[in-house]
């Protein structure tokens, strides 16, 4: 196994002769340490069906499934398909997915540090994802912004985001949002938390996911707060050109392994729509998403 890490950015290292099944402890060590250091290891020349990715991820900690069944790969349902191929005609995964800024699972009570994107059908054109280190970003923010969020909390919710499912056509919108505030509540966390594997301060809120900020005491602090939060850390740029903002390009056999923590990521915009399939793997890796979970 090789690790190098990619030349003029602080984020990404690629790994070159890594075999799941053969990997040593140490091997796996050392790509988590990866990991965590350079956010995004690229793992090269993979070739693997969905039930190795799903062996590979479980080398990196327990995996958790997709809590929508639509989302789930019709055979190995710990693999999470976003497709807009249709095989022999029919749907497989979801279309679309992640266009928007977000960290896996931020609506959940207990969010996992690993997430595995494998992908199989490769854009010709606008391929790649977009993300944005939220250590980095915390790291940057006016030392005012810093003290004013010390000991907030903000709330997320896949309301916004959440996608109608094939049984729902012909439900009332109204009982379908109340499914999704029942099934899925929003969840409260700390506005900043230390990285348990890194040590670093993150910032842990997305544009996409997080829908209110409040007090220590649970007062709801205004909006305009969350909205200068987004704006400092780039994700109200649609040009995606802030300097905040890191493009991570793939080819085929790659499979891109990221820090949940510390990531947010945007799934590239297309203008033309092309062939695009991905497969996912998300894995708790034995520590919770911050110390302030360990003892819930
Ligand atoms: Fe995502």
């Amino acid at each position: 196994m090789r690790i190098t890490d990619h030349a003029g950015t602080s984020i990404g290292a690629s790994v070159a002769d890594f075999d799941h099944t053969s990997a040593s402890e140490n091997d796996i060590a050392a790509l988590k340490e990866t990991v965590y250091r350079r956010k995004i290891a690229v793992l090269k020349g993979q070739d693997l069906s969905p039930q190795a990715l799903l062996e590979l991820g479980r080398r990196l900690g327990r995996p958790e499934t997709y809590y929508e069944p639509m989302y789930q790969h019709p055979e190995v349902s710990e693999v999470f398909v976003s497709s807009n191929v249709p095989e022999n005609g029919k749907q497989i995964g979801v279309p679309k997915t992640g266009k928007f800024w977000h960290a896996d699972y931020q609506f959940m009570p207990d969010p996992f540090g690993i997430t595995l994107i494998y992908p199989q059908v490769i854009p010709a054109k606008n391929r790649g994802t977009y993300f944005i280190d939220m250590g980095a970003a915390y790291a940057k923010l006016p030392e005012e912004l810093q003290r004013e969020i010390a000991d907030t909390r903000c709330r997320h919710s896949v309301r916004k985001y959440f996608k109608v499912r094939p049984h729902d056509v012909y439900r009332p919108l109204s009982e379908i949002i109340d499914e999704v505030e029942r099934k899925t509540p929003a969840v409260l966390q700390p506005t900043v938390f230390t990285h348990p594997m890194t040590g670093e301060t993150v910032l842990y809120l997305s544009e996409g996911f997080t829908v209110g900020i409040e007090d220590a005491q649970g007062k709801p602090l205004d909006d305009s707060l969350l909205k200068r939060l987004f704006e400092a850390t780039g994700q109200l740029d649609r040009t995606f050109g802030h300097e905040n903002i890191h493009l991570q390009s793939f080819e085929k056999g790659d499979l891109l392994v990221w820090d949940n923590r510390s990531l947010i990521h945007c799934a590239r915009h297309t203008t033309t729509p092309e062939p695009t399939v991905s497969y996912r793997v998300t894995v708790h890796d034995g520590r919770k998403l911050h110390a302030g979970l360990e003892a819930a």
